[in-house]
């Protein structure tokens, strides 16, 4: 072999090694056997080459071709496997590494309360209602036989919005559940039985006090509701939400607007220890009463006809009691720590009582 020749090999060679990957690699094909490649161009010489020389010339050429062409491909299959370990390499999975935690969300205990009571309610055959968390002051209040100046008024130390027309009463943030009674017997026919769930606003904020908090709020009317169906669905109701079968329940005159007689409930405890049951004393759980015959009028139902009975209660209330939760402030905090500690999974099911 001619030293050109010799060192045409010898430089392909040595670029070959050089080239690290398939890229590299194709350059330094192209610049050899590529259409202007340094062997591509001796062939084109060969014209030129004396005619006695030009027979051994070309048998040299087109053998340095094939040996190069040869080395060429050797060295594309070792990049190819080198690159195909790289990327195994990259891509491999430890099977033996420890899995990552995963963070599990929970239901807060106020969804929590709400969906146990959704759940004993509608086992009763009450639906859902609801209502707007800004209010008229008729709904609010008017419609439900609290007039302007009303005494009861002071008790509710409501939040006013700006009035939508000069001289026009100011709407509200709700102060109870109660409007939406009114909304639901204006929209609907009696027989009624719905329970409304949601938020409820007042001026008051310490321990046991939010400005915003959540009520329980249930209605019921028919042709021939009695005090006695007010009494056995709350005594069912609170038995069955406290999972205490012979959970005392006394219920107590007293006095609301809207309702005729109304009846305050109040479950057995034991006030040393909070523990919920036959201990001795009382504790005041919510507000009740057969629904006042002007509230009827003024909702477009008439009251010689039907007759029904109401109930209200405090969401974050209930649900204190019941999980031994001795502050308010945190429910609304977002504190992990707490919502650990007393937030559902949400992989329990839910509690449904029997019985109901
Ligand atoms: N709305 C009353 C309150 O917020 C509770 C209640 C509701 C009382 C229905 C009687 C009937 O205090």
């Amino acid at each position: 072999m001619t030293d050109d020749l010799q060192s045409l090999r010898d430089d392909t060679e040595a670029a070959l090694r050089r080239a690290a990957d398939l890229r590299a690699w194709d350059a330094v094909r192209v610049s050899v056997l590529g259409k202007s490649g340094t062997l591509t161009a001796l062939l084109k010489q060969l014209g030129g080459v004396p005619a006695e020389q030009r027979r051994d010339r070309g048998a040299a050429l087109n053998r340095l071709k094939d040996d190069l062409a040869t080395l060429i491909e050797a060295r594309r299959g070792e990049l190819e496997a080198a690159e195909l370990d790289a990327r195994l390499a990259a891509e491999r999975v430890d099977v033996t590494a420890p899995p990552r935690p995963r963070e599990t969300g929970s239901i807060h205990p106020i969804s929590r309360t709400m969906e146990e009571m959704a759940a004993i309610f509608g086992a009763m055959g009450f639906t859902i209602a609801e209502g707007p968390d800004v209010e008229s002051d008729w709904h609010n209040f008017g419609a439900l036989n609290i007039p302007a100046h009303h005494p009861a008024r002071a008790d509710h130390d409501t939040f006013y919005l700006p009035p939508t027309a000069p001289g026009a009463p100011p709407p509200v943030l709700r102060t109870h559940t109660s409007p939406v009674q009114v909304r639901t017997m204006l929209r609907e026919k009696p027989p009624l039985r719905v329970v409304v769930m949601g938020r409820t606003y007042r001026a008051d904020h310490d321990a046991t006090h939010s400005p915003m908090f959540h009520q329980l709020e249930g209605l019921a009317i028919d042709r021939d509701l009695t005090l006695g169906h007010l009494k056995g669905c709350l005594i069912d109701f609170l038995r069955s939400f406290f999972g205490i079968a012979d959970l005392p329940v006394r219920f107590r005159a007293s006095y609301f607007p809207f309702t005729e007689p109304s009846m305050e409930v109040d479950i057995g405890w034991n006030r040393r220890t909070g523990e919920l049951g036959g201990g001795g004393d009382w504790l005041e759980i919510l507000g009740s009463g057969m629904v006042h015959p002007k509230v009827l009028a003024n909702c477009g139902i008439d009251p010689t006809v039907w007759q029904g009975f109401a109930f209200g209660m405090g969401v974050e209330r209930v649900t204190m009691l019941k999980h031994g939760i001795p502050d308010l402030r945190p429910f609304y905090e977002g504190d992990i720590r707490w919502l650990r500690h007393y937030a559902a999974s949400p992989f329990a099911p839910t509690m449904l009582h029997e019985g109901v």
